[in-house]
């Protein structure tokens, strides 16, 4: 839709242009492709700067350094190549690859905080401080239910769960089928996926991030790196672009609309301490950072679909 427009929009330009250009162009000119290796291979992307050439081996490290300790609940599971493979995937869609190096910095401190604050398992007295737990686990470790829902579309396979799994945990058939479909995984066959490869768990993560709950609206990535123009709906909503519109598109009222809660502070105490490691700073976290004051986009009482997919 919106994205497809787009798209046609620029291919006509650019058709119009390769018009206009053939009597002053001697030859026509091929785009350039390069290559970085695995990080990046082949694609006119790799000429700009990618993920890679500001998020390093030692940042991964540094953001996540305590989630291969012996207390922690994934030990071995999660690594910078599994990251980045999955990123690679995203990249030609504008993840981590929009604006300048700042707000591409910005997006993926943005993510990963998201993703560390959900991946948590640092509390008031941890070692290395709360903010340092990131990527401690896997999945939910003692599910109470199945989180199997009636669905049509998407039914249980037997004996199958859904409880919590990935870098920002998966619940619900529904939502493992809905994902899975946006990846071209069986993830309703196999849930287990996403705690058994940890590529297809950053590919999930970074689908979502990516991805609008419902049409129409903009996904999380849009609101973060100005993608977004809010309507007027959204401005009385106090709905605005930054880091706090990204907690209402993924969470909607569980975080948002609840004042300076804690499961809101937490992701952006996640956030901004990745902005620290990263060498970008906490002043630079961007307007609208929290989402206090915000109506969600869907509410829980109207739709169950968008909050509980990260409940
Ligand atoms: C690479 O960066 C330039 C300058 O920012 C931009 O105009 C161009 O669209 C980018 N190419 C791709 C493939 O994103
Ligand atoms: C993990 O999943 C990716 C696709 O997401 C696949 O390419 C890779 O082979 C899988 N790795 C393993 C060890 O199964
Ligand atoms: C604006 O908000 C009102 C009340 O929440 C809603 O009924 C209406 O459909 C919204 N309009 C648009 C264009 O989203």
């Amino acid at each position: 839709m919106g994205r497809q427009m787009k798209y046609w929009g620029v291919m006509l330009s650019v058709v119009v242009i390769a018009l206009l250009a053939i009597p002053a162009m001697g030859k026509s000119k091929k785009l350039k492709v390069c290559d970085k290796g695995w990080e990046c291979s082949h694609s006119v992307y790799c000429c700009n700067e990618t993920i890679t050439d500001f998020f390093q081996v030692y940042q991964f490290e540094d953001l996540f350094s305590k989630r291969n300790y012996p207390v922690a609940h994934a030990v071995g599971f999660w690594d910078y190549h599994s990251f980045i493979t999955a990123a690679a995937l995203f990249e030609p869609l504008g993840f981590g690859t929009t604006g300048g190096k700042l707000k591409q910095m910005q997006e993926v401190a943005a993510f990963l905080g998201h993703v560390g604050s959900k991946t948590s398992c640092g509390y008031g007295v941890a070692t290395g401080g709360p903010m340092a737990w990131g990527l401690c686990y896997n999945h939910e470790m003692s599910p109470d239910k199945s989180y199997c829902d009636d669905n049509l579309v998407y039914p249980c396979a037997p004996g199958a769960e859904y409880y919590g799994r990935g870098a920002l945990p998966v619940y619900w058939n529904y939502n493992y089928g809905v994902i899975g479909d946006g990846l071209k995984e069986d993830l309703l066959n196999h849930p287990e996926q996403l705690q058994q490869n940890a590529t297809t768990a950053f590919r999930a993560a970074i689908w979502r991030w990516m991805t609008p709950m419902k049409k129409k609206q903009p996904s999380a990535h849009d609101v973060f790196v100005g993608n977004w123009e809010p309507t007027k709906n959204d401005t009385l909503s106090k709905r605005l672009p930054g880091f706090g519109a990204t907690m209402n598109v993924l969470y909607g009222d569980l975080v948002c609309g609840q004042g300076f809660a804690d499961n809101m502070n937490n992701i952006i105490s996640h956030y901004q301490h990745y902005l620290d490691l990263m060498g970008v700073g906490r002043g630079q976290s961007g307007d609208n950072l929290d989402c206090a004051e915000q109506e969600a986009f869907n509410p829980t009482d109207k739709s169950k679909s968008s909050a509980d997919a990260s409940s």
